[in-house]
């Protein structure tokens, strides 16, 4: 017997999957999100932020999406912070880590109201003088990227929610025309990036949705480049528009495509087996809705991990909005969207009142692996866990951290740590290991005792 801890060192990410108490058959290693979406002719895609863009952050942001989006470093604040002076350090590192791994870019945003800095926001400039601010940004922005964009989200949230045009530094000094003018100032410096507007609460058939519509349709008669429109998609539990798929075929109907460029669905905390079941159904027909139509060629979400989500920031006592949590394993949110995307893994249904252990390989290389056990407890609670496990296929533990791992021959036993013994009802606790492999790296049936 030996007894092993801590450590940690990560490569590119294959997964592995779930298993429980109950003991079903083993999963095959899920197909990653990407190619799933690829076979249905889609792109799918998260934000990020770029300094997480390592470790296991790293490796499922470039394993499992195939487009990311800034989600802040594209934007003027960001990138010109005083004016004149440019910063471009987050922006560049996260096109140099898509190309790295083959993923498309969603440039965010070049026109909004919020987040802009505070020399263009506090100045007094006249209509003439904004106008060439305006342009100037964009002919910078876009064209220090050019061809390494796919999209761009030229204007963000150009309305209210009645339909009216939102009062804005751009709307109130340039009138409606500033929309139309970034269009043709981006296409300008990148005449092969898809140019959108995106707004939120458009996801349905609402007045805001339509002045939308309304709006793209005049563009694309007057001429004005415009590719298409992004559905933003914060949405509320159980609250997926029951028109968003005929939504979306409006659009495509008038020649243009569709994204929905910032899907979260949030819940009030805690969560539960039940929330986080209904979010699943919610992912499920966020993404069916699009699959469904040819011209929807993007789903991306705000975020892919609970630890990197503007939620619980944002609106006070919700979260848990996004298809991973804050351990990086895979919540039922994330086989809605497999499932949708034509995946075949099922969710392993959480057994009622009790607690359960799933298995999942984060990480593997050509000798080594890493893996997790998540142990999640609902309508049951512990307060000290033993996992025990088989390897079908010599595996060997070689380091573990958060929890005190043995290996006799084939046969793995975990105990929690001093810190992380208590695992209540609704809530979980995840351990980590490495290990070595060769030949096949099976994922073996996870038992709790
Ligand atoms: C959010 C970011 O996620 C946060 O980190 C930031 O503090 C505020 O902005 N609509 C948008 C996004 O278009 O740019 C916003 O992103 C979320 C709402």
């Amino acid at each position: 017997m030996r007894s092993l801890r801590t450590g940690l060192s990560l490569a590119s990410l294959v997964t592995g999957l779930a298993l429980l108490l109950a003991a079903p058959a083993a999963h095959a290693a899920d197909t990653p999100l990407r190619d799933l979406a690829a076979a249905k002719g889609k792109v799918i895609g998260t934000a990020v932020t770029g300094s997480k863009l390592t470790g296991a952050y790293g490796d499922i942001a470039g394993a499992q999406f195939s487009s990311l989006t800034p989600g802040n470093a594209m934007k003027w604040g960001t990138v010109e912070p005083a004016q004149g002076t440019f910063d471009w350090t987050e922006a560049d590192q996260i096109v140099a880590f898509a190309q790295a791994h083959n993923q498309q870019v969603r440039g965010h945003t070049l026109v909004w109201h919020n987040q802009n800095p505070s020399w263009l926001t506090n100045g007094s400039w006249t209509p003439a003088q904004l106008s060439g601010l305006l342009q100037n940004h964009i002919s910078t922005e876009v064209g220090r990227y050019k061809g390494k964009i796919a999209s761009w989200d030229v204007v963000n949230e150009p309305f209210n929610e009645d339909g009216t045009y939102r009062p804005t530094l751009w709307y109130d000094g340039l009138g409606a025309d500033y929309i139309a003018n970034a269009l043709t100032w981006a296409h300008a410096a990148d005449p092969a990036a898809k140019l959108y507007i995106n707004d939120y609460n458009v996801e349905g058939v609402n007045a805001k949705s339509t002045a939308l519509y309304n709006l793209v349709k005049s563009l694309k008669a007057r001429g004005v480049p415009i590719d298409g429109v992004g559905l933003q998609a914060h949405l509320i539990l159980g609250q997926v528009p029951s028109t968003l798929q005929q939504n979306i075929q409006r659009f495509a109907d008038l020649g243009v495509d569709v994204a929905i460029t910032e899907l979260d669905i949030r819940m009030a905390l805690p969560a539960d087996s039940a929330k986080l079941a209904q979010q699943k159904a919610d992912f499920t027909s966020v993404v069916a809705a699009c699959v469904a139509v040819t011209r929807c060629v993007n789903v991306t979400v705000w975020g892919f991990t609970d630890s990197d989500s503007w939620v619980p920031g944002t609106f006070p006592g919700y979260g848990a909005a996004t298809p991973y949590d804050e351990n990086y394993a895979p919540k039922p949110a994330y086989y809605g969207i497999s499932g949708a995307l034509g995946g075949t893994t099922p969710t392993p249904p959480p057994p009622a009142g009790a607690c359960q252990a799933a298995y999942s390989v984060t990480s593997q290389w050509n000798t080594g692996f890493t893996g997790q056990v998540t142990i999640s407890c609902s309508g049951a609670s512990l307060s000290s866990w033993k996992a025990n496990w088989t390897f079908g296929a010599g595996q060997q533990i070689t380091q573990a951290w958060n929890a005190t791992c043995t290996q006799s021959g084939t046969v793995v036993s975990c105990a929690n740590a001093s810190y992380n013994g208590s695992v209540p009802d609704g809530g979980s606790v995840t351990f980590g290991f490495n290990g070595s492999w060769s030949g096949s790296n099976p994922v073996p049936v996870v038992t709790l005792g």
